[in-house]
């Protein structure tokens, strides 16, 4: 057991492990993951991984149309998730371990089966009426304006009953909170107090941008370049349009400073970090708030979408560090439930450098579940997909980067006990071979350079709080930087290539660690890197 960090600014450099409950562990053998599941193997998290916060994606009472984010009751959880005894019991396990705990918070949208929106679909002179967006047809009868959901088709959705639209940024069944009406952001930041009183250590806030649009919800103007401001797989509609009016709102810092002053009014140590989908960096970065008063961090995801070249990285790297507010601090973001596996877009020998280049940035990182040991996207068949943002029928879907944990060898992979019938998303065919307790054995695995490069970083005064600088003149497959913090200095060098490579060192130092084993040698004027190798030098 360690002791929770006291630092009043913890979140600044904590890794953060991003874990979807539903595919975590499943405790009591229906197929999916709970909250017991979870608090047997928290081990992992501590003991094996070493992570300083745990972010738990939605465990609400939900229809699961969008897997959770389509919340029908926030202060409670699912049952298939366990119960509020379960969940306090979880916070109290993790702390005791020293783990923080990160709830996700999901502003923009509710259920269509949350009451609050089924009392606002009741009647046009419902109180709750104007809690979410209902707007008149056109005279022709269509759509009040032109916005599209992020998933296909109009964002507007007809309710026979009332001959009113209703706003879903998302799907139908996720219908927008109207921000602007003050009894909605009051019983929204309650949500915050609930789960604050409970004792969680933070927020992640479901994309954080998207709750305050334009007043008067004008049309979005044309994108004749298609230029791609989202770094998701998005569809063809929502690239023709400039999202301008939808999203992001100016008025949307008044909401997170009145958010970061709730939780400084706490014990001053929780957080929120914010989903932010913006490629226009200062508008990005305009969430870190211009005295350090909204989001503690702001999660970019230019990474998700650049390709895996060291130029490619050391320009967002760069521009995301040059951007950045004076004191804030970095999140790139690899991979979540929202994309590709890691693994599957860079490969397995390209998943260790990117274990590295996580670990070793500026920054909080954040890991998200399975890639720790190299998950790759699971070919799930058409009859058991779940998730409805992928077309019908058509090849893309977030399912196969969400399939369950492979914790072992065994039935359901350790998933869930061996009397479970089915897991809820299929296993990936490889679990005999690739799961927790086999990585666990081999001292050369992925898993254990997770072990190794956070017990590192977690002794390392350059990598938790040093500056970041990019070295130039290094060969085109390599990227190189230095963390700096007074005399200790750690020099990175990742080679992207099948070829071995020579990087010049400012200097002498000691190999400290490699991705590609133990080397603790020492190095002078120049390091050399094999294929696909990454090493930390410490400089003397
Ligand atoms: C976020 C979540 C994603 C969800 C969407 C709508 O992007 O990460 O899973 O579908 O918001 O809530």
């Amino acid at each position: 057991m360690r002791p929770l960090s006291d630092a009043a600014t913890w979140w600044h450099n904590a890794v953060i492990y991003q874990l979807y409950p539903l595919s975590y562990a499943d405790g009591d053998g229906d197929g999916t993951g709970d909250l017991g599941g979870i608090i047997q193997r928290l081990d992992h998290l501590t003991d094996t991984l070493g992570v300083d916060a745990v972010w738990l994606s939605p465990f609400y009472p939900s229809p699961l149309a969008d897997h959770g984010y389509d919340v029908a009751d926030y202060t409670d959880v699912d049952p298939r998730f366990g119960d509020l005894a379960n969940f306090d019991r979880l916070v109290d396990e993790a702390h005791r371990r020293g783990l923080r705990v990160i709830v996700d918070w999901v502003p923009n949208h509710t259920s269509d089966q949350h009451p609050w929106f089924v009392q606002s679909r009741s009647s046009a002179d419902n109180p709750r009426r104007d809690w979410y967006y209902w707007r008149d047809p056109k005279p022709d009868g269509s759509p009040p304006n032109n916005w599209v959901s992020s998933v296909r088709g109009s964002a507007w959705e007809y309710d026979e009953a009332s001959g009113q639209y209703y706003l879903h940024s998302y799907l139908p069944q996720q219908p927008d909170l109207n921000w602007r009406n003050p009894a909605v952001r009051a019983a929204m930041l309650d949500v915050l107090r609930f789960w604050l009183d409970r004792g969680v250590d933070g927020f992640r806030i479901d994309v954080a941008h998207r709750i305050m649009k334009d007043p008067q919800l004008r049309d979005n103007p044309t994108n004749p370049d298609r230029i791609s401001d989202y770094y998701k797989p998005i569809n063809d509609e929502y690239l023709s349009q400039r999202h301008i009016h939808d999203r992001a709102h100016p008025d949307v810092h008044g909401v997170y400073r009145q958010i970061r002053a709730l939780l400084d009014g706490y014990d001053g140590d929780r957080m929120a970090m914010g989903e932010i989908h913006l490629a226009d960096l200062a508008d990005w970065a305009a969430f870190y708030g211009t005295q350090s008063d909204e989001l503690h961090l702001a999660l970019n995801f230019w990474l998700t979408g650049a390709a895996w070249t060291p130029t490619a990285i050391r320009e967002a790297v760069e521009a995301v560090e040059a951007a950045l507010p004076q004191g804030a601090a970095p999140t790139l973001v690899l991979g979540n439930h929202d994309y590709h596996r890691l693994a599957s877009r860079i490969g397995q020998a390209q998943a260790r450098i990117a274990a590295m280049l996580l670990l070793t940035l500026r920054g909080a990182p954040l890991i998200f579940q399975g890639d720790e040991i190299g998950l790759t996207d699971v070919a799930v068949p058409e009859d058991r997909r779940r998730d409805r943002f992928g077309e019908p029928g058509g090849r893309w879907s977030r399912d196969g980067a969400r399939t369950p944990m492979q914790w072992t060898s065994g039935p359901h992979a350790g998933f869930s006990p061996a009397h479970t019938e089915q897991t809820w998303l299929p296993l990936s065919p490889d679990y005999e071979r690739n799961n927790v307790q086999a990585q666990l054995d081999d001292p050369a695995s992925l898993l254990w350079l997770y072990r190794r490069l956070i017990t590192y970083r977690t002794a390392s005064p350059a990598l938790l709080d040093g500056s970041y600088a990019s070295v130039g003149g290094v060969p085109h497959a390599c990227l190189a930087y230095l963390r700096k913090a007074g005399s200790d200095a750690v020099f990175v060098a990742l080679n992207f290539g099948d070829e071995p490579q020579e990087v010049d060192l400012p200097g002498a130092g000691v190999v400290a660690l490699s991705t590609a084993g133990t080397r603790n040698e020492t190095v002078e004027g120049s390091v050399r890197l094999a294929a696909n190798e990454g090493v930390c030098v410490e400089l003397s």
